[in-house]
């Protein structure tokens, strides 16, 4: 499937797309190399669908960096990871700000160095005002932990008196929980070929579109995207309505 302009409109494109960037130790291999030149050559797919983002003008793109779980893994491949991390904040920043992309890092930052929170907090401040693509950065987060800490925020009000916990509601809840100012989540995508979330955006993937591919993250290239992007716009999306009131909808609104 390729997209064309003709045939979508940008109205029917999603907001927000998120990615679980999954397969760079097979990529790596599957050539005989080791893992962590998987992650390295995996920075060159980011760049591209962060481009490919641009392009088409999509809101939000939150891409899954490191895991809470990512810890377990072996210390060499972590400390690569945390390596990479630093030198990509280091080195493409100043290419993101000019292309008036708003960079946001989510997750529990307080486990990584100084040096790296520091490198966060500057590239944040540096393209906060930035109105083109918002691209978000899951570094040490977990869906779970998400949740708790918005639950943790609505506890410390509650305390302090400025909320019942009658008051506690879906909504109330969801202004805590991270990216709550963007548009909400239409397309969560996982590339490597699993089916499962592995503790990615739960609260925020309650409605999403999920798409799953075999494509190892360093082959997922615009072709792959595009591909990602035809199946969410030809599927019809009905957040638990039946297809014959969303007809009846647009009628009314016609
Ligand atoms: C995903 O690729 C990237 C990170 C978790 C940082 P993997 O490293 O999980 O690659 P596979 O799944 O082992 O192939
Ligand atoms: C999910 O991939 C995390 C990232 C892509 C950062 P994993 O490879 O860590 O997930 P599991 O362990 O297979 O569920
Ligand atoms: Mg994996």
């Amino acid at each position: 499937m390729i997209l064309s302009s003709e045939t979508v409109s940008q109205q029917s494109l999603p907001k927000h797309i998120a990615i679980i960037m999954d397969g760079n130790g097979r990529w790596a291999q599957n050539r005989g190399k080791p893992r962590v030149f998987g992650h390295k050559k995996g920075v060159e797919s980011v760049r591209r669908s962060v481009q490919f983002c641009t392009n088409l003008g999509i809101k939000s793109l939150t891409l899954f960096a490191f895991s809470s779980e990512n810890w377990r893994r072996p210390a060499d491949e972590v400390s690569t990871l945390m390596e990479l991390f630093l030198l990509v904040l280091t080195k493409e920043v100043k290419k993101l700000h000019k292309n008036n992309v708003k960079l946001q890092i989510i997750g529990d930052l307080s486990r990584f160095s100084d040096k790296l929170q520091q490198r966060v907090f500057e590239a944040q401040t540096l393209t906060k005002d930035n109105q083109g693509l918002c691209l978000n950065i899951a570094a040490n987060y977990g869906g779970r932990w998400d949740i708790v800490q918005a639950a943790q925020k609505l506890a410390v009000e509650v305390e302090q008196g400025n909320l019942q916990s009658s008051d506690i509601t879906e909504e109330v809840l969801s202004e805590h929980i991270t990216m709550a100012e963007q548009p909400p989540l239409d397309l969560l995508i996982r590339t490597g070929g699993d089916l499962r979330i592995s503790n990615f955006l739960l609260w925020q993937a309650a409605y999403a579109e999920l798409y799953f591919c075999d494509t190892l993250w360093p082959d997922f290239d615009d072709e792959a995207f595009a591909n990602a992007i035809a199946c969410y716009v030809s599927r019809e999306r009905r957040f638990g309505c039946t297809g014959e009131q969303i007809k009846q909808l647009l009628t009314q609104v016609k």
